[in-house]
């Protein structure tokens, strides 16, 4: 028997708007575990079988605090191809990530943004920098990191570590004028 898989807390819950509090680095039993979980959820979530089977949403991001567990910890999983059409993953299951330091130049999702803590449609663009540098230690590769990011990972980044801070991704969109232009943003498809 596998480990069931975490359930996901709404955002009409208000522990969504706790700030989670850093981890002991390295992480116990607890803290590994919680983390791995978070990281199977997303990744199995591009499996359609395994959706179907546990009613998984199709994710490439989750918090901790999303599984009500106020601790600054996430994973992201993006499978996407190359122009060549080889798969690519771009995958992290980090602890006590830190944003160093962005760009001025903003970015957002043409589409807008989706969580899976937040049912309603919140329609707009969800403001982010383009280009960030992030550091954190990586349960993937058991390695303290440190990584510039860019266009769409940039921005899967920044709303998960939104999370820890209590932060949805709708309060970044403009509530008086949703799709907002500002100047030099770059538009990601
Ligand atoms: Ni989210």
């Amino acid at each position: 028997m596998s480990e069931p898989y975490v359930s996901i807390i709404p955002d009409t819950d208000p522990i969504l708007r706790a700030v989670s509090s850093p981890v002991t680095i390295p992480l116990n039993q607890e803290d590994q575990q919680l983390l791995q979980s978070l990281y199977r959820y997303v990744k199995d979530s591009h499996d359609e079988e395994k959706r179907e089977q546990h009613g998984l949403k199709p994710a490439v991001g989750l918090a901790a605090i999303q599984t009500g567990v106020k601790k600054r910890m996430l994973a992201v999983c993006v499978e996407e191809e190359d122009e060549e059409g080889n798969q690519e993953v771009f995958a992290l299951a980090l602890a006590n990530p830190k944003l160093l330091s962005h760009s001025e130049q903003k970015s957002y999702l043409k589409s807008g943004e989706g969580c899976l803590s937040v049912l309603d449609e919140h329609p707009g663009y969800a403001l982010r920098h383009a280009r960030i540098r992030i550091s954190g230690y990586d349960l993937l590769t058991n390695k303290q990191v440190n990584l510039r990011l860019s266009g769409y990972h940039a921005i899967v980044l920044q709303h998960e570590l939104d999370h820890l801070d209590g932060i949805l991704f709708y309060d970044r969109i403009d509530k008086e004028d949703p799709y907002r232009q500002v100047a030099d943003a770059i538009e990601i498809q």
